[in-house]
C-alpha cells in the first residue's frame, strides 16, 4: 500500500467534507493532502485489504482515521451498489442496522445504518475509533463532553453540533461523545466502520440525571 503524505488540520472549514471528533468531542475539519490513485473498480475486498494494511501499519487511532478516509470515499463512489445495501428503519425502533462485514476475533465492524426522522440516538461514546459516511439524508450530530462535578462524576455538557450532508465523512476518537438525529424529514443512511470496542468503556449518558451506564 502506498505511503500517505503528511496531513494537516486547519481551522478553515470552508467546504470541508471530512471531520474528526477528538477525545474531548471537539470536531475539527480535516483536509486530505494526498491524491491517491486506486484500482478501478475499487471492490469491497480491495477496501478490506487496504483497511487491514492501515490497521497493521498505523497503531494510533487519529492517524488511522485520517488514512481510512480516502478508502471509504473511494469505496462509496466506486462500489455504488453498497449505497443500496441497507434495511429500512424498523417502525418499532426507528432505526436499522445491516451488517456488511464482521468476523469473529477480528477488530472491525462495517454496517449500514438507517434512522427515521424524529428519532434521536442515545448519547454515547464508542470506546473505539469509528468512521461514519453519510450516504443519504442529513444527519445532525450533537457533541457532548464530560464535565463532572462533585456530585455527578458522569455529568456531560453539550459542546457543539454539526450537520452532515451526503458525501461527508466523520471520524470519531474512542472517547468522543455524541448523539445523532435526522435533521430533515428524510431518513438518514450511513456507512459505519468501527474498530474493536472496549465494552467496559462504552457508555450511554443521561444528560438530565447526570448518569452513565454501559451498553
Ligand atoms: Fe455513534
Amino acid at each position: 500500500m502506498p505511503e500517505t503524505k503528511e496531513k494537516q488540520i486547519t481551522d478553515d472549514a470552508g467546504e470541508c467534507e471530512h471531520w474528526i471528533v477528538d477525545n474531548n468531542s471537539s470536531h475539527q475539519p480535516y483536509f486530505p493532502s494526498e491524491e491517491r490513485t486506486f484500482p478501478e473498480p475499487y471492490r469491497l475486498y480491495r477496501f478490506l485489504t487496504d483497511l487491514d494494511d492501515v490497521l497493521a501499519s498505523t497503531p494510533a487511532d487519529y492517524q488511522r482515521i485520517q488514512r481510512i478516509f480516502p478508502l471509504v470515499r473511494q469505496l462509496l463512489t466506486s462500489s455504488y451498489w453498497l449505497q443500496m445495501e441497507y434495511n429500512e428503519p424498523s417502525p418499532q425502533l426507528g432505526w436499522s442496522v445491516k451488517m456488511l462485514y464482521q468476523e469473529p476475533d477480528y477488530p472491525l465492524t462495517i454496517q449500514m445504518v438507517a434512522w427515521s426522522p424524529g428519532k434521536v440516538s442515545p448519547i454515547h461514546n464508542h470506546a473505539t475509533w469509528g468512521i461514519v459516511a453519510l450516504v443519504s439524508g442529513e444527519e445532525k450530530n450533537n457533541f457532548w463532553r464530560r464535565s463532572p462535578d462533585a456530585q455527578h462524576p458522569d455529568r456531560i455538557t453539550k459542546v457543539g453540533e454539526h450537520i452532515l450532508v451526503p458525501g461527508d465523512i466523520i471520524g470519531f476518537m474512542p472517547e468522543a461523545i455524541h448523539s445523532v438525529e435526522p435533521s430533515t424529514d428524510e431518513p438518514t443512511i450511513t456507512f459505519n466502520i468501527y474498530g474493536a470496542t472496549d465494552f467496559a468503556q462504552r457508555y450511554e449518558f443521561d444528560p438530565v440525571k447526570h448518569t452513565a451506564k454501559n451498553f
